[in-house]
């Protein structure tokens, strides 16, 4: 029987619950869930590609069909690397359509034979992103309800370091 095997693609700079909430209801969807995580530099990220893995294993480490592997070449070359024939994006608010339809247009122009697949998150993440959190943690505010508890220890760890 063939296995489905879908990739979940992001910077994670950090994970959020909004993220975790995708991954969730993908990794009840296909048989295995590869989360690759994009080394990204030209976002000029605030963790390294080795911390955001870390954040991502502990946020995710109740899910047993995911993977988590980090990438920095084409993204549909990663995924036929992984023999993934799925892509998964989350569409959080109608203003997310426009650059996902690009991206999913590229996509398939690079690689026809890869769909891309995409999941609303809950309705109380629709408005929660990596960058919203990074302000709201480094200006003081509560990020408890938007991230696991180990990326806040995180964000407050780089809060003091700086
Ligand atoms: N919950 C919370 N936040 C979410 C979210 C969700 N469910 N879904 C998206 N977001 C946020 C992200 O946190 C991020 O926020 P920020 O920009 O405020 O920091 C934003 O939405 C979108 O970022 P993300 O989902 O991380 O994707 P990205 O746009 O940074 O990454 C890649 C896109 C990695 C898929 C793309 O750059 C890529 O494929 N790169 C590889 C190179 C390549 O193949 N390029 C050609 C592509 S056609």
């Amino acid at each position: 029987m063939m296995t489905s095997k879908a990739i979940y693609p992001g910077t994670f700079d950090p994970i959020t619950n909004g993220h975790s909430d995708i991954v969730t209801r993908a990794s009840k969807i296909f048989d295995r869930v590869i989360v690759a995580v994009a080394s990204n530099p030209s976002k000029k990220p605030i963790f390294t590609l080795e911390q955001r893995l870390d954040m991502i294993q502990k946020s995710l480490q109740d899910l047993p069909n995911v993977e988590i592997c980090s990438f920095n070449s084409l993204l549909v070359n990663f995924a036929q690397k992984k023999q993934a024939n799925i892509l998964v994006r989350g569409l959080r608010v109608v203003s997310d359509f426009e650059y996902e339809f690009q991206l999913a247009g590229m996509n398939r122009r690079l690689a026809p034979n890869i769909e891309t697949i995409f999941l609303r998150p809950a309705e109380q993440y629709a408005y929660l992103s990596s960058s919203l959190v990074r302000e709201v943690s480094l200006l003081g505010g509560d990020v408890s309800g938007f991230v696991h508890p180990y990326i806040q220890l995180k964000l407050t760890e780089l809060m003091n370091n700086k």
